[in-house]
């Protein structure tokens, strides 16, 4: 075992989280990324999923939604086996996912963008509770979604994805592309959601921000686990921030 490899501790498993991965191996045609990754979630988590560019980051997210098929590896959510669940089949099973890219619907209005994210049609109450929770939204229900700003849209990617009032919101690098003083507030946002009892994985790059709210952190590199920490572990991590924070 190398010296890097030494420091890094090993993976603490949850026997009961609510949404469990072992072992995840998937990839793009001949093209192999992921080579057996374990995530855990428990329930009211925030997990963070950081590492460098490439490492199958947003590939995780995809096979964790089955957006990707699995080659190898099983998730469990609340104990039932849905490693052969479709998408639309995960959501039923309280899932939902935001991607980092094409998250919103640029021509529809932010009302239409938050009813084809429900599971029921037209579901008003819930729609009221996305507005409680992104006043900027309310303001702007019949705003087209390609018109709103950076910050804006990613909240109603946000959004969108919590219609169906999921157990856990898979989430791919939402402070991407903001202005600083935004990053802050998607965190907060982040942090409001597991307060109102959906669990949360994000990957993101900035993890210092992302840290302040976060419970657990996977690093992964080149399609593995590297490391599992709780968050104030991570931030004191000297070898981490060596590898992986440039700092
Ligand atoms: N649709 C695709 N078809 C083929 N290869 C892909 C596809 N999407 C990603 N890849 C490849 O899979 C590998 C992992 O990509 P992925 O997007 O998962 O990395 P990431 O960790 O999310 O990176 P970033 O930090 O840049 O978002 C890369 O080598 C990438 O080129
Ligand atoms: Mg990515």
């Amino acid at each position: 075992m190398s010296e890097t490899e030494s420091d890094i501790e090993t993976l603490r498993r949850f026997d009961d989280a609510m949404f469990s991965a072992r072992g995840v191996e998937t990839g793009y045609g001949d093209l192999q990324v992921l080579y057996g990754v374990d995530i855990d979630i428990q329930d009211d988590e925030i997990v963070l999923v950081f590492g460098p560019n490439g490492a199958g980051k947003s590939t995780l997210m995809r096979a964790l939604f089955k957006q990707l098929p699995l080659w190898n590896g099983t998730i469990e959510i609340g104990g039932e086996d849905c490693s052969n669940l479709e998408s639309n089949q995960m959501v039923t099973h309280g899932v939902a996912y935001v991607p980092q890219t094409s998250n919103v619907f640029p021509n529809l209005t932010v009302a239409e963008n938050l009813d084809i994210g429900g599971i029921h049609a037209d579901d008003v109450g819930r729609r009221h509770e996305m507005f409680e929770l992104f006043p900027r939204l309310a303001e702007r229900q019949s705003q087209a979604a390609a018109t709103l700003s950076g910050g804006e849209r990613q909240m109603l990617a946000m959004a969108r994805a919590l219609m169906p009032d999921p157990d856990v919101l898979l989430i791919d690098e939402p402070s991407a592309g903001l202005a600083p003083q935004l990053i802050e507030q998607t965190f907060e946002h982040v942090d409001q959601i597991r307060q109102a009892g959906t669990a949360v994985l994000m990957v993101e790059q900035n993890v210092t921000a992302a840290l302040d709210v976060t419970d657990r952190a996977y690093v992964l590199d080149m399609g593995e686990n590297r490391f599992e920490a709780d968050a104030d572990t991570i931030r004191n991590a000297q070898r981490v921030r060596d590898l992986y924070l440039g700092q």
